[in-house]
Order: structure tokens, then C-alpha cells, then sequence
């Protein structure tokens, strides 16, 4: 199920829990703890001192009283002290411990904030890093259906300041102003056969008897038909493709069960992420679905450059597209 990060107040999702980055005594505080204590109202302390504190890495839950929220799931993130005094497993625990929480009491949405990234000091990335893995690592287990949240306060806060980052910003402006050559559409596959030459030169009579094949076969698939098809092809369950697609379990089952399924364009390149399809593959899926890539449109050639890198991780690419101010990518029921 998917994972998303969003940007925004916390105490003002409507969904199963929120979590709390607290403190060891679960009395309030400040920054997001303050938040949370004020939007929920007094009966969270009074239910919070019934809870005796926590430790750090541990976790506890209470009613959400006057939030959107039902529960709230109160962590301890550790003070960050140089990061070799084990604040990566305590933060990671805080997470894994609130995940637990939420699926004991059956939660489908859960909400984090970026737990020890304000007062107690974790570095921004690093706090992010630790909270992505951690969280798609326990979204990866079959038996976790949940969709998850992070939760990025303020933009300022958010930077990515790594290479990686550097380098979409650089491939998407080259090909913002010099536009890319036509890629191969349908017939992309196979034109690839003739390395050097455009398809309108293509002679290889092979190449050609494969277009030939490839139309026959394919011509009246649907999107979901060629979907179904792609995860059969590479070997993937279902619930691997969706996963990975980050779309949720739901509309998974609609697409299956509906073979003139419309999706959105962010759903189709989920799958595109998932299934680690080729840009011409990626173009004939989208085809499939009313769609292209534009070379045009920031999101599509953050895309594009991911493909074209071979990098198939789906956290990856919507923590870059998050930063430039895209949508991500997958599909999810909205909180
Ligand atoms: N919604 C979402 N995120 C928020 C909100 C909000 N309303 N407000 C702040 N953040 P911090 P910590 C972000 O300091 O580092 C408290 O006093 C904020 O920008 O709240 O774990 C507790 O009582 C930052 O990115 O938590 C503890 O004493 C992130 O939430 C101590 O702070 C966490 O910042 C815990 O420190």
C-alpha cells in the first residue's frame, strides 16, 4: 500500500492516526507535540498522564479526542547526538513501533510527522531517509495494508541536497529548452533492433516481421490487458506490482476487475516504476490509457530521467518530485 509524503499540518488530517513526536514524559511540549495537545484539546493530557511516559523508540496510543483523527500514537524520536549513539535504530524503532500500534488497532491511514527533525536536531535527509526505508520496508510485508503519510511541515525544511537531485534538476532544463527527439512509440521495442537508424529507415526485415507480430497481437489490448500481461511477463504478483506501483490495494482490484479501466496518468507511471518498463514501453502503456510523456511537463521528465537512469525506486522518485513541486506518483485514497 502506498506511502506519500505531503506537505502540511498534521492536526488537521482526517485520518485513523496521527502520530506525536513527543517526549519521555508525554506531558506536551513544543513544536508538533504542542500542536497536537492544543488541536486535540485538555482530555489528551489528562489521558496522557494516565500513560506514565515512554521511552525513547517506544510508543503509546490515546483517543484523538477533538482532531480528525481517531487515535494518536505518542513516540519518543531520539535527541540527535552526532548520529553514533544509536539514534538511526532508536528512530527507526519509533517508527516500527508506531506501525504496530496502528495495525493492532486496525488503522488503514496513518499520519507521521518528521519525528526528531525539529528541537531534538536528527538531520533533515537523513530523519527522511531512516522514515521512508523504514516505513515501505514494513509496507513491503503483504500482510501490512495500510496507506502512510509523512508528513513535511515546511518546505523550507526540506531539502535535498544531494547529488541526485543536482542531477534531475539538470537533465529536466536541457530538455526543457532543447526539446528531445521523438522516441519510438509502439513500434519502439522493435526499433530498437536497428540501433543508429530512424524507424522510417529501418530495413531489417526481421525488426519489420516483428512489428508486424507485435500489432497483431497487441492492437485491441486495454490498459488493463496489457497490465495484467506486463505482470505475468515479469514474473510479479499482483500485490508486488501495486505495491511497488504504490496504488492501493482498492483500486487495484477495480482495475483487474474492469478491462476498459480508465486510470490517471500517475497511476500508469506507478506501474511503469514497478514493472521497471523501458521509456518506450512506459510510452505504450501510457498510450494504452489515452496518455504521453511530455517533454514539456517537469513531472513527466523527473520520470523520464529515472528511467532512463534505470533507477526503479518509486520513494526515490516522489521524494524528488515532492521537492520540485510535482505530483507524485501511484494512486491512493486521498486522507
Ligand atoms: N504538522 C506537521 N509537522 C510539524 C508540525 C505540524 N503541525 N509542527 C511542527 N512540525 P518537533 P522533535 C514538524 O520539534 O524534533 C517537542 O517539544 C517540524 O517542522 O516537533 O521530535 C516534544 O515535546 C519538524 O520537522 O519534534 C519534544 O520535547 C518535525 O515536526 C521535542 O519537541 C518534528 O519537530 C521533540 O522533538
Amino acid at each position: 500500500m502506498p506511502l506519500l509524503i505531503i506537505q502540511g499540518d498534521i492536526t488537521r488530517l482526517k485520518c485513523d492516526a496521527i502520530v506525536n513526536a513527543a517526549n519521555n514524559s508525554l506531558l506536551g511540549g513544543g513544536g508538533v507535540d504542542g500542536a497536537i495537545h492544543r488541536a486535540a484539546g485538555p482530555k489528551l493530557l489528562e489521558e496522557c498522564r494516565k500513560l506514565h511516559g515512554c521511552d525513547t523508540g517506544e510508543a503509546k496510543i490515546t483517543s484523538g479526542y477533538n482532531l480528525d483523527a481517531k487515535y494518536v500514537i505518542h513516540t519518543v524520536g531520539p535527541i540527535y547526538r552526532g548520529g553514533m549513539r544509536g539514534e538511526r535504530e532508536l528512530l527507526e524503532s519509533c517508527y516500527k513501533n508506531s506501525l504496530k500500534l496502528a495495525s493492532e488497532n486496525n488503522c488503514e491511514t496513518v499520519a507521521f510527522p518528521m519525528i526528531s527533525a525539529g528541537v531534538y536536531g536528527y538531520p533533515f535527509d537523513e530523519a527522511l531517509e531512516v522514515a521512508v526505508t523504514t516505513i515501505s520496508t514494513f509496507l513491503d510485508n503483504e500482510e501490512n495494508d495500510m496507506t502512510v503519510y509523512i508528513v513535511i511541515f515546511s518546505k523550507r525544511d526540506y531539502q535535498i541536497s544531494h547529488e541526485l537531485f543536482d542531477d534531475v534538476n539538470r537533465f529536466v532544463k536541457d530538455r526543457m529548452i532543447f526539446k528531445a527527439p521523438l522516441r519510438g512509440n509502439i513500434f519502439g521495442a522493435v526499433a530498437n533492433k536497428c540501433a543508429g537508424a530512424t524507424m522510417y529507415e529501418c530495413t531489417d526485415a526481421s525488426a519489420d516481421a516483428s512489428v508486424e507480430d507485435y500489432v497483431k497481437t497487441h492492437k485491441d489490448e486495454s490498459f488493463t490487458q496489457m497490465l495484467l500481461r506486463l505482470i505475468d511477463e515479469k514474473g510479479m504478483t499482483d500485490v508486488e506490482a501495486y505495491k511497488k506501483a504504490n496504488v492501493d490495494r482498492k483500486l487495484f482490484s477495480k482495475i483487474r476487475s474492469n478491462a476498459s479501466y480508465h486510470p490517471r496518468k500517475v497511476t500508469v507511471l506507478g506501474f511503469a516504476i514497478a514493472l521497471k518498463l523501458t521509456l518506450d514501453e512506459t510510452d505504450e502503456l501510457l498510450m494504452k490509457a489515452g496518455y504521453a510523456l511530455s517533454d514539456s511537463d517537469t513531472g513527466d521528465l523527473v520520470v523520464e530521467y529515472f528511467i532512463t537512469n534505470e533507477i526503479y525506486d518509486i520513494n526515490q522518485i516522489n521524494e524528488v518530485l515532492f521537492a520540485m513541486d510535482q505530483t507524485l506518483i501511484g494512486e491512493y485514497y486521498p486522507a
